[in-house]
C-alpha cells in the first residue's frame, strides 16, 4: 500500500467548537478542543492529501501543508464549507456546532437588572447534512459523540444524514473523546463497522482516514 493513499484527493475538514454570540462580549459554545479535526487535517496532509480545514475557534497550529480558515459561529461554518466544498472528494465534519444560536443579538452589553432573564435560541442550519444534500457531494463522514446505546444513535444518525460513513465515541468515558488527548471510535457505514480502540487521537485519524479510502474506492 501506498504511503501516499490520498496523493491527488482534496479533503475539506471543519473542526473544534462554534461560539454563539450573545451580546458583543458574550457568547454560548461547548468544550469541544478541535484536537481529533486537527489530527485529521494532519494525517490527510501526510497521507498527500490537498486540505482544507474550516477551524471554530481553538489555540492550535495548522498542521504542515494544510489551509486553514478560521471561523466563530455556525452560520460563518457553514458559509466557509460551502464557499469550500465544490470538487472535494472527501468531507469530514469533526466540528461541534452549536444546535442553536441566540435569535437576536444584542448590539450593546446586555447589563443586569432583573433576577431572571431569558434567551431565545434558534435551531442552526446541519452543516453535514447540507453537505450531504449536495448533488455532487463529496465522500460525506460525520461523528457522533453520544453517551449511551452508540450503535443505535450513530446508525440512526448515518442514514438520516444521508452520510456515507460516521466516526461515534462515548463521550461518556473519562479522559477519552471531548477535551482528551486519546479516543476511541466506532466507525459504522451501510455495510460493515470496525472499532478502533482508544489511542492518541492521531493514530486514530490514520486509521479512520485508511478505512475511508477503502471504502471509497469500493
Ligand atoms: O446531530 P449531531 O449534532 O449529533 O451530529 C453530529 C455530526 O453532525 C458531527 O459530524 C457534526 O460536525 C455535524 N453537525 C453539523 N452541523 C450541525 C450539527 C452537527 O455539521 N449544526
Amino acid at each position: 500500500v501506498s504511503s501516499q493513499p490520498l496523493a491527488g484527493q482534496s479533503v475539506l475538514i471543519t473542526a473544534g467548537p462554534t461560539r454563539e454570540a450573545i451580546d458583543p462580549v458574550r457568547y454560548i459554545s461547548n468544550h469541544s478542543s478541535g484536537k481529533m479535526g486537527f489530527a485529521l487535517a494532519k494525517a490527510a496532509a501526510e497521507m498527500g492529501a490537498a486540505v482544507t480545514l474550516v477551524a471554530g475557534p481553538v489555540n492550535l497550529a495548522t498542521p504542515e501543508g494544510v489551509t486553514r480558515i478560521n471561523v466563530e459561529s455556525a452560520q460563518n461554518m457553514l458559509d466557509a464549507v460551502m464557499d469550500n466544498v465544490d470538487k472535494k472528494d472527501i468531507f469530514i465534519g469533526c466540528a461541534a456546532v452549536a444546535d442553536y444560536r441566540v435569535s437576536d443579538i444584542a448590539d450593546c452589553k446586555i447589563k443586569k437588572s432583573a433576577e431572571e432573564m431569558q434567551l431565545a435560541l434558534v435551531r442552526n442550519p446541519d452543516i453535514l447534512a447540507t453537505v450531504a444534500s449536495l448533488a455532487n457531494r463529496p465522500f460525506v463522514v460525520g461523528f457522533a459523540a453520544e453517551t449511551h446505546d452508540v450503535e443505535t444513535y450513530a446508525r440512526d444518525k448515518l442514514k438520516r444524514k444521508n452520510l456515507n460513513m460516521i466516526a461515534a465515541n462515548d463521550v461518556s468515558v473519562a479522559g477519552l473523546g471531548f477535551n482528551a488527548d486519546a479516543n476511541a471510535l466506532r466507525i459504522f457505514w451501510p455495510q460493515g463497522s470496525q472499532d478502533l480502540p482508544a489511542t492518541d487521537k492521531l493514530t486514530l485519524a490514520r486509521q479512520l482516514l485508511s478505512l475511508i479510502v477503502k471504502e471509497k474506492t469500493k
